[in-house]
């Protein structure tokens, strides 16, 4: 049952201003959701597309701390930065704004006061770490101490980087807080909970029943969250960065960011239509639909339609296309670790190349599954594919029609069987870039986009004007005919995903009029029409600029692993009876699994050549529990029992950690009995 909306309200996730912005934001929200405004944008239909800064959260506080300057100034610095790199990109923004506008502490304030008021929070009151020299009440970030696991120092009071294991701040040994260095005591604290328990019943329906077609990475997040049960969340935080709480007797508390950042989608469209921003948000005939990555897939497939489906009276998103992580030459992309293709840097070194960088993010796409950026593969795309068959073909038709017929296009004479199959071929193309444009499948979109200038590269080989222009110029001029109305269909078909360089055809066709339905039509250029000046649509990219590209990872990868090797020197000599003391020995895993509530444990049951162990380890990120199965690994097995997660855990499995934190568990290279001791 088709639903018919009117108009459509495309929002892409709000980026924290705490940094600038990289190539995996592009490719996992604002490429695609680029892609799908142009599209209808192009069909003439009604849409709108928000952006803008989320400004607040303690990451920002400590970034703050850290630089000696205030919240504000960091959020300004890089809301200017940000919104400068989307639009050098070409990220059709209609409006990119920033939670910290008037604006939205109003809208956000109001939205919190409506559900307050009709009681669709609880009011709940529990114990968090205290700094009495601060006299602040201290985020989960800003207290410090021992693991419990690991009993390394420095964890978290949400996790522990060194093991992965989360924690919460009640599980640190020695907290400390890092405002004031002082211990931290427990006092009691209020706060505002959405209960997503009560909202879970008609969340299971609308989603896991109403929504079968959201794709199946978000589709399946949602459903795990949704079977797990849900939990009443805190939307209220002891902070002095954010959103006042407006109820009496919040003194000191703001708005949880996840409260107030997805309401920054409407206030930044009330900031935009300020008489009509509510049909965009209210009325059911307009479509909403949520661009993001997938660490926000809850928030807006959960969170954000329990809090608006509590205030009453706004729509829920229609689809949430959610994309997977882009990797950066086989490395998880690290803000922190500087992993990235910062977008401001690019600009600089390719100038001119966003289409290019557009493209090879489409073509390779998380969609389905994390997907790898590398500068070989960005070369082979710009080379073998926009510069060798795109810009190829473009350049020989209308470099022929200037050649033979003075830059105006030749009129059309009697056509041949070949003729007719090459213009029905791209008419079909249309259908096929609607098809999987309606359903957010941008790659194989693009992909389509591209056959077009397949089908008029092999028709160009396969008629070779060049070679008929002495004696039979009727017949050059059907063929160039035929090649330009192709020209004409790629700078339409390729709008939506390299508008740059549509642009640019446009402007070399001569090209007036521009929409969707001219797609797949043969006379979109009349004969006579005069073009303008052929230039190159794309040009190679030389080794010596990926070389400098590549080099400049590779610098970042050594300056980490001597930050690395400077944070984790190799320790003090021991002697050998020290070493003695160690007992290390070799088991074979007998069974392996996750451990219930705990994200980064797996539990395993070792053959340890006398009896079975029981071990815990943080390593579940890494394995999958039945890879290990049947497996050997190397164990302490003098370590003194410990209770982690209510499970004694007798010894540890040693695994190699690599800089970025991910593990690989040490086994025997050659089979050997349970039980050996590793020497
Ligand atoms: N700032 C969040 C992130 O980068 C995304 C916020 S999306 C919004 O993960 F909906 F909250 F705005
Ligand atoms: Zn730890």
């Amino acid at each position: 049952m088709e639903k018919k909306f009117k108009r459509t309200t495309v929002t892409s996730a709000l980026p924290y201003a705490n940094g600038p912005v990289h190539i995996g934001h592009l490719a996992g929200v604002y490429v695609p959701a680029d892609i799908y405004v142009r599209y209808l944008r192009l069909k003439k239909e009604d849409v709108i597309f928000i952006g803008g800064s989320d400004e607040h959260g303690v990451p920002i506080t400590i970034r703050a701390k850290k630089e000696g300057v205030t919240p504000q100034d960091i959020v300004d610095r890089y809301h200017y930065l940000i919104k400068d790199s989307f639009e050098k990109f070409g990220i059709s923004f209609d409006i990119y704004s920033r939670t910290t506008s008037q604006t939205h502490k109003e809208l956000a304030s109001q939205i919190f006061r409506t559900i307050y008021d009709k009681g669709g929070f609880i009011e709940q009151t529990s114990e968090q770490y205290y700094d009495e020299e601060a006299h602040q009440f201290l985020a989960d970030r800003y207290i410090t101490g021992e693991c419990p696991h690991c009993h390394s120092e420095g964890a978290y009071g949400d996790q522990c980087e060194k093991c992965g294991t989360s924690l919460s701040p009640a599980d640190l040994i020695n907290p400390k807080s890092t405002i004031s260095g002082t211990r931290p005591l427990m006092k009691e604290t209020k706060h505002w909970y959405l209960p997503l328990d009560q909202h879970e019943a008609w969340l299971r329906q609308w989603i896991l029943e109403d929504h079968k077609e959201w794709r199946p990475n978000v589709y399946g997040q949602c459903k795990s969250w949704l079977d797990m049960g849900l939990q009443p969340r805190a939307v209220s935080r002891d902070l002095d960065w954010g959103i006042p709480v407006p109820v009496e007797g919040a003194e000191g508390k703001v708005l949880y960011v996840w409260f107030d950042a997805p309401i920054g989608y409407i206030s930044n469209t009330k900031e935009l239509l300020p008489d009509s921003w509510e049909t965009w948000w209210k009325d059911p005939e307009s479509r909403l639909i949520h661009f993001i990555g997938k660490d926000n897939i809850v928030f807006h497939c959960i969170v954000f339609p329990a809090i608006l489906k509590a205030e009453g009276s706004y729509i829920l998103p229609d689809n949430v296309p959610g994309n997977e992580f882009l990797n950066l030459e086989g490395d998880k992309i690290s803000t922190s670790r500087n992993w990235a293709v910062w977008l401001h840097e690019y600009l600089e070194d390719l100038p001119g190349k966003q289409d290019v960088l557009r493209y090879v993010l489409t073509a390779n796409a998380p969609e389905t599954k994390d997907n790898d950026f590398t500068w070989k593969d960005f070369q082979a795309r710009n080379n073998n594919e926009l510069v060798a068959i795109y810009g190829n073909f473009v350049n020989r038709a209308l470099i022929l029609t200037h050649k033979y017929f003075d830059g105006k296009v030749p009129a059309l004479s009697e056509l041949t069987v070949y003729d007719k199959e090459t213009l029905k071929e791209f008419a079909d193309v249309k259908i096929q870039v609607e098809r999987l444009l309606d359903v957010f499948k941008f790659r194989d979109a693009q992909k389509e986009a591209m056959n077009l200038a397949r089908i008029g590269n092999k028709y160009l080989a396969d008629t070779e004007p060049w070679k008929l222009a002495k004696t039979d110029m009727e017949r050059v001029g059907t063929i160039l005919n035929i090649s330009l109305q192709l020209v004409a269909n790629l700078a339409i078909a390729f709008e939506p995903f390299l508008p740059f360089s549509s642009q640019r055809l446009r402007d070399m066709l001569n090209m007036t009029s521009f929409d969707w339905t001219q797609l797949g039509q043969t006379d979109l250029l009349t004969t006579g029409h005069i073009l303008n000046k052929a230039e190159l649509l794309f040009e190679k990219i030389e080794d010596s600029a990926i070389e400098a590209q590549v080099q400049k990872l590779l610098d970042t990868k050594k300056a980490n692993e001597e930050a690395n090797y400077k944070a984790n020197p190799v320790r003090e000599n021991i002697n050998f009876d020290d070493f003695t003391k160690l007992d290390i020995r070799v088991g074979t895993v007998l069974e392996c699994q996750k451990v219930p509530k705990a994200d980064k444990l797996l539990q395993f049951k070792i053959d340890d050549g006398l009896e079975k162990r029981t071990i815990l380890s943080g390593i579940a990120q890494y394995y999958k529990p039945e890879e290990l199965v049947g497996k050997q690994v190397c164990f302490i097995a003098n370590l003194a029992p410990r209770k982690i997660k209510g499970i004694v855990s007798e010894g540890m499995i040693l695994s190699a950690e690599n800089p970025d934190g991910s593990l690989s568990v040490i086994m025997p290279q050659k089979e050997v009995k349970p039980g050996s001791e590793v020497k």
